[in-house]
């Protein structure tokens, strides 16, 4: 199938898709209604995400058990239709799906490879706000994405982790599968008792009995799906606060020193950054998860196994600025992200230990891999976490200082996550916003480092 194809296409596609399963004839209450798009075509992975609706709210209830590695689940998904809907899409990979419905009623499903295409049983009004119950059940999948990371539902010798960048979530619940649609959620959870359930936000609710323990999280603040976490096994749980009042939560193996940090390094990335911008903080440390790279999961960033370093936990920190409160409008962006959370990196070494930050730069200039491509334009999906994006990617923010000085350079840190909290944005929107907060051109500093393909002559540039 060519996901590149044109949206009026993609419809067709659903239309007939429909028809051939026999979801069709319903008279559609409204009428006028259309399928919504199979995908948002992003550039990279165009089938993620769905066209047509916004959604605004996912409530999961799910149940777990880690012996057999079936999960049970039913997602209330509350969303805006940005157009009269006949039918959409939802992204879930592997599962089974056991019924739907649009606003009470039953609605036709049919599957397709990772879209579920729900027909109700009248068009949904454009501007309506609807709410879509799907419920569903199997062995969720392991995901082994483009660059041959293991992503999606990982399981432990005691329980699973669910790590969702950039496509892993679809493989745990249904939903609009693209960093573009934000939304707030509530997470309910059922396990075995002795295991802890840990996801993004505040634990709102507790509950024992009959051999099983259910949990209940809260993220009130909108989070990417590919932000969504859930991690069950038997975890030490911990809250702790930072002096300014915010919540940390952590769930780890043990109680590592490095845990009691947390609070001291938020409140140092706040005072660059500016104010934290969710209601609770925490990690989630599992040694025996080796899914080989740490996640900046919302809240709650997630360390495997030899993950959890100083260094890295400041990176994953500095993403809930950069990444999950102003995240990329599309994969094409995820150089946004990661080049603030690997300059975090290089202000932590100036700051804490003696290195300063243009010795990092000299050395991220000197590694011949961060020249591989320009860090806003990765060649293919598998290259999207690739090592430009990460160390070239703080090379531009380098260069942007030494050519704006520090206070514009300090001010770009503060205003960019504040311009866009809670939003998306994209490498256009933050060219646009650095010029006008530096007032002036940088069309140099974008050309060579930014987009310039290979390595600028001389040391340093
Ligand atoms: N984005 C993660 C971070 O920087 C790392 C990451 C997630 C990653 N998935 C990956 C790195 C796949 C390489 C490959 O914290
Ligand atoms: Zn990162």
């Amino acid at each position: 199938m060519d996901l590149r194809r044109p949206r009026a296409l993609a419809a067709v596609a659903v239309l007939l898709a429909a028809a051939l399963t026999g979801c069709t004839g319903d008279g559609g209450r409204d009428g006028g209604g259309e399928p919504g798009a199979a995908g948002l075509r992003d550039p990279y992975f165009p089938q993620l995400g769905n066209g047509g609706y916004d959604v605004r709210h996912y409530a999961l209830t799910l149940a777990y058990e880690p012996r057999t590695g079936r999960l049970t689940g039913t997602a209330d998904i509350t969303a805006r239709a940005t157009q009269a809907l006949s039918a959409f899409n939802l992204d879930l990979t592997g599962l089974t799906v056991h019924g739907a419905t649009v606003d009470g009623e039953p609605a036709a499903v049919h599957r397709e490879g990772a879209e579920v295409t729900l027909r109700p049983k009248g068009d949904v009004r454009h501007g309506a706000t609807f709410r879509t119950v799907v419920r569903y059940s199997g062995t969720p999948a392991t995901i082994t994405d483009e660059e041959g990371a293991r992503e999606g539902w990982l399981r432990t010798a005691d329980g699973a982790v669910a790590l969702g960048e950039p496509t892993g979530s679809t493989a745990w619940f249904p939903g609009n599968h693209h960093p573009s649609d934000k939304a707030t959620y509530r997470v309910t959870v059922t396990v075995p008792e002795g295991l802890e359930a840990v996801s993004n936000g505040e634990p709102v609710n507790r509950r024992t009995g009959g051999g099983r323990t259910t949990f209940t999280w809260r993220s009130a603040e909108p989070m990417a799906s590919y932000l969504a976490t859930l991690a069950i096994g038997r975890y030490e749980t911990r809250t702790a606060r930072t002096d300014s009042g915010i919540p940390v939560h952590t769930a780890a193996r043990g109680n590592p020193a490095l845990l009691a940090r947390i609070p001291e390094l938020l409140e140092w990335e706040a005072e660059m950054f500016g104010p934290y911008p969710f209601s609770s903080a925490g990690a989630i440390v599992d040694p025996g998860l080796d899914a080989g790279y740490a996640l900046e999961t919302q809240n709650r960033p997630f360390f495997g196994t030899g993950t959890f370093d100083a260094s890295t936990l400041v990176h994953e920190i500095a993403h809930q600025w950069y990444g999950n409160s102003v995240s990329p409008a599309s994969w094409r962006d995820m150089w946004l992200n990661e080049s603030f959370a690997t300059y975090a990196e290089w202000l932590y070494a100036e700051d804490f230990g003696d290195k300063p930050v243009q010795e990092s730069f000299d050395e991220a200039f000197a590694e011949e891999e961060n020249w591989a491509f320009p860090p806003a334009d990765p060649p293919t999906a598998a290259d999207i976490s690739g090592p430009p994006v990460y160390g070239r990617g703080a090379m531009v923010l380098h260069r942007v200082r030494l050519a704006v000085g520090d206070k514009a350079f300090f001010r770009v840190l503060r205003g960019w996550p504040a311009a866009h909290r809670h939003g998306n944005a994209s490498t256009d929107d933050f060219v646009r916003y650095v010029e006008e907060t530096a007032g002036r051109d940088l069309t140099e500093v974008w050309d060579t480092w930014l987009y310039g393909r290979g390595r600028p002559a001389g040391p340093g540039g």
